[in-house]
Order: C-alpha cells, then structure tokens, then sequence
C-alpha cells in the first residue's frame, strides 16, 4: 500500500500513545507525509513525531496538545492543519478513556462524564469540524471522496461486557454518529467508518485488565492472541485509502475474532 495516501493531509487525535502513535506511524509509512496529531499528552507526542521523522524524515509532522472534549482546542487542532497543509483528508478520531470495570450503579458521576467527554462529545466535535473543512475541497486526484473519518469504537459498542456499561454507552454512541455522518454526509463525497478493536496490547487495557485477565482473553479469542496496535492501525490507514473508496458507514471488527466467542465473560 506504500504511497497510497500520498499528498494527503492526516489529523489524528490520541496520537500520544498506543493504537493513534501506530496509526501515525501507519499513515507516514503508506506515504502521507503531512501529520497533524492532537493528544492532551505533550511528551507523548513528541515521542511519536521524533519516531516518525527518524524513519520518514521527509514527514511534516505539526503536533497541538488538545482537549478533544474542548470546542475551542478541536477548533484550533482543526484550523492548523488547514493553515500548515491547506486541507484535511483522513482523519482518525482515537482519543479515548477506558473506565476501570464497574457495574454501572457503582460508577461515579466524574467517571461518567469523562467516558462521555472524550468518547463520544470528543468525537462529535472532531466530526463536526472535519466535515466542515472536507465540504468545502474537492477529493484529492486518485480518489472519489473529498475525505476519508475512521472513528476508533470498540467492540464494547455491539456486544456487552461484565463492568463496561458506561464505556459501552459511549462507544455505541460513536458508532451511531459514523452512521449518521455517513447516511448524511455520503452524497457529499465524505465517508465515515468505525473501527471496532477487540483487546489491544496499549497503556489503557493494561491500566484496565491484569496479566492473568489478558491471557484468559487471548485463549477465548479465535485466532488466540490479544491484537497489536498496529492490527489497528492498518484497518484505519485502508479505510482511509482509495481501495475502500466504496465504503461508509461500516463498524470493522478488529479483534481476532472474539466477537464470535461465547466467553467466558
Ligand atoms: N486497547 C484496547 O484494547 C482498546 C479496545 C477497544 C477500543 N479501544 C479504543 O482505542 C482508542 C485508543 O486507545 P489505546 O488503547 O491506544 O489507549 P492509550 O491510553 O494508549 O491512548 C489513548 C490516548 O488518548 C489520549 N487522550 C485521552 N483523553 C484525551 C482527550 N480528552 N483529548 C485528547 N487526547 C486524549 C491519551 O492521552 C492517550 O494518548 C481509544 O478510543 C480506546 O477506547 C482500545
């Protein structure tokens, strides 16, 4: 797929760390050099544009720390890319916040709120500012659609697990805004998928799920091991490219299969 997303301009958010520093690193490796990534994490993202220019040091990477849950920073994150690249082409909306397994009456009312704000107001207001910049440009040569959104979801937004009601809530709600953006947003040339990843080895399923706990996922997963971000961050980069250019609106599982087990949950 290598120079398949060339002349493009990608923003990514969560791209501090795990599943959005692959999917960065994803992108500059399938030849779209123009990178504009959003995280809250400053070191973090300076850790992953120094990774990118060390391997594709004709990258232009423009890092902004940012709030996704923040209309004026989603703003700002939106607007520099525009000043620095001149549009926006793919953009992967990975910024999120895994609550530690409770039941949903335990759940405290900040733990509720911030699954809220990062998942799935986060995603709304990226959305929004990405398909305002994309209605006004036309598709980059090589492609049909004027740009290309990946949401990062969650298996959690279709199939219910012990613990994650609240994260479950806001996933399904960032598949129903894919669905609705895609329904809407189709006959102008824009197209929006989700990415639904199973359990990925990254800082926020281990701050979520013990040693113990991954291996009994990874034995109850057909192809029997837990996903890299990279599994991720290649689903997200072809979505983005022309060779989906018939696809919008779909929720691709990522995850070894284990949507098809039966548990033990
Ligand atoms: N790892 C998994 O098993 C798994 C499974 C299903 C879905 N996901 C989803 O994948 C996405 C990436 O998760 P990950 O596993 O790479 O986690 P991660 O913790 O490694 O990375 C998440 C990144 O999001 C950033 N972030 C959090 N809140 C933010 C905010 N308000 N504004 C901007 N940035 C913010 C963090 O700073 C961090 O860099 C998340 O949306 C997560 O829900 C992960």
């Amino acid at each position: 797929m290598a120079d398949n997303l060339r002349d493009g301009t990608a923003c990514i958010t969560g791209a501090a760390s795990g599943i959005g520093r692959a999917t960065s690193l994803a992108f500059a490796r399938d030849g779209c050099r123009k990178l504009v990534l959003g995280d809250l994490s400053s070191a973090g993202l300076n850790e992953t544009r120094t990774m990118i220019l060390q391997m594709y040091p004709t990258a232009k990477v423009v890092t902004c720390v940012m709030d996704v849950a923040n209309v004026e920073q989603v703003e700002s994150f939106h607007a520099t890319a525009v000043e620095k690249f001149g549009r926006i082409d793919f953009t992967a909306n990975i910024a999120g916040y895994g609550h530690l397994p409770t039941p949903s009456v335990e759940l405290k009312s900040s733990e509720i709120s911030k699954s809220f704000a990062v998942n799935l107001k986060g995603v709304f207001l990226c959305e929004q500012a990405q398909i305002r910049q994309m209605l006004k440009q036309s598709p980059l040569d090589g492609f049909e659609s004027r740009g290309s959104i990946v949401n990062v979801a969650s298996l959690c937004a279709t199939i219910a697990m012990p613990g994650m009601t609240g994260y479950s809530a806001t996933k399904g709600g960032a598949l129903g805004l894919t669905r609705g953006d895609a329904l809407d947003y189709g006959p102008h040339q824009i197209r929006v998928n989700c990415v639904a990843p199973g359990n990925i080895i990254t800082p926020m399923l281990s701050g979520v799920m013990g040693e113990e706990h991954m291996a009994i996922m990874a034995g109850i997963t057909p192809l029997r091991r837990l996903g890299r971000p990279d599994d991720i961050a290649n689903a997200v980069v072809w979505l983005s490219s022309p060779m989906a250019c018939y696809l919008t609106g779909v929720n691709l599982p990522v995850d070894g299969g284990l949507a098809l087990s039966t548990g033990p949950f």
